[in-house]
């Protein structure tokens, strides 16, 4: 049974904006795995985002509670809530954006490859029913291991004759956020204004933040641009360790997710010079995917930056992480195409 919820009348469907005529489209969320840790709160800020007007969340366990809690704020978007397997091709119809954190996540002393086993089949099967019920729509991958679930997204997409390279991202604006925080507080500058790029992708020394284009410029010396480049790629485990058995990032990520999931709707919308980092099909390097600037658009992808000038110890990184980011991806591609 779908857990529906009007909270609002459908002629507030459309949102004008201040004073301006132009409308603010219709766009529909989904959010898989909507009732776990990471689930809960980006569901909330994803209602709290006006660019959505459909806001569909699916869980296996828990879902009509989330859904009804989270449908009484009185936001612009529709609420509904999908509680089983049959329903799950109602949450997905209509999709214009998919965010997937269904899965499960580490505990002390496990890596994020520890998960593939359980989290690479529960994201086959979600891709599966993306190409038969959302095959256009924007796919936000947040399950672990990212550097694998996105290569298995992808070839379950060329299975079913749907895939987009344009429209499949692993998530890794964790790994910027993080960077941003750390930068700033070494930095001593307003962490409002930073930017870092992160490349690469997402896990342990597969995660290389840009800080030689790291803005703005502060004169940090080897061993303190060392030590934040470890504290980002491990930022992760300093949160696993922390929670001590109580799982990983839910909260952090789920600023990230909402943050990537909101540049996704305003490239949708058709906002210009929209810039996030991302695990992608890529040709920036010689592997297949790759985290890296890139410009959303209409489409999804629009453009797939370059890397810019890198450090000698930023290109030691790079050749450093290739093996084993070439290694995940072929995993993921092994256990798809099996
Ligand atoms: P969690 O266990 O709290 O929540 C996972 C949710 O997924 C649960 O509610 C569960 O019922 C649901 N689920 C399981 N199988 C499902 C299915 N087939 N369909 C729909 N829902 C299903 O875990 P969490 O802390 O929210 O983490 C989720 C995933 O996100 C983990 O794999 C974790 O490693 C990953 N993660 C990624 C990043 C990133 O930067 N990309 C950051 C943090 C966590
Ligand atoms: C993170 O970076 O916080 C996530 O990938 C979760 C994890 O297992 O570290």
């Amino acid at each position: 049974r779908s857990i529906k919820s009007l909270t609002t009348s459908p002629s507030a469907h459309i949102l004008r904006r201040g004073y301006s005529s132009e409308a603010v489209p219709l766009r529909k969320v989904t959010v898989l795995g909507a009732a776990g840790g990471i689930g809960q709160p980006l569901s909330l800020l994803m209602k709290l985002n006006p660019l959505v007007s459909n806001l569909a969340l699916y869980d296996i366990a828990n879902t009509p509670g989330v859904a009804a809690d989270i449908s009484h704020i009185n936001t612009r978007s529709e609420v509904v809530g999908y509680a089983s397997d049959a329903e799950l091709g109602k949450a997905l119809e209509g999709a214009d954006v998919v965010i997937i954190p269904a899965g499960v996540p580490r505990k002390p002393g496990m890596t994020r490859d520890d998960l593939f086993n359980i989290n690479a089949g529960i994201v086959k099967g979600l891709c599966e029913a993306i190409a038969k019920y959302c095959p256009k729509a924007l796919v936000n991958m947040i399950s672990n291991p990212v550097n694998s679930t996105v290569p298995i997204a992808a070839e379950i997409f060329k299975k079913a004759g749907t895939y987009d390279p344009k429209r499949l991202f692993g998530v890794t604006t964790l790994d910027v956020v993080r960077a941003k925080t750390f930068y700033a507080g070494k930095a001593m500058v307003p962490v409002a204004e930073v930017n870092v790029p992160v490349v690469g992708g997402h896990a342990g020394i597969t995660i290389l933040p840009l800080f030689s284009q790291a803005t703005p410029k502060a004169n940090l010396s080897d061993e303190e641009l060392t030590a934040l480049t470890k504290r980002t790629q491990d930022g992760g485990t300093e949160v696993v360790e922390a929670k001590a058995g109580k799982g990983s990032a839910t909260l952090s990520m789920a600023y990230a997710g909402a943050i990537f999931a909101d540049a996704c709707l305003k490239g949708l919308n058709g906002v210009p010079d929209v810039i996030e980092c991302s695990f992608v099909q890529s040709t920036v390097t010689e592997l297949p995917f790759f985290a890296s600037k890139v410009r959303l658009g209409k489409n999804g992808v629009e453009e797939v930056l370059g890397l810019g000038p890198l450090s000698d110890y930023e290109k030691e990184g790079l050749e450093k992480l290739k093996p084993e980011l070439l290694s995940s991806i072929e995993k993921g591609i092994k256990f798809a195409t099996q």
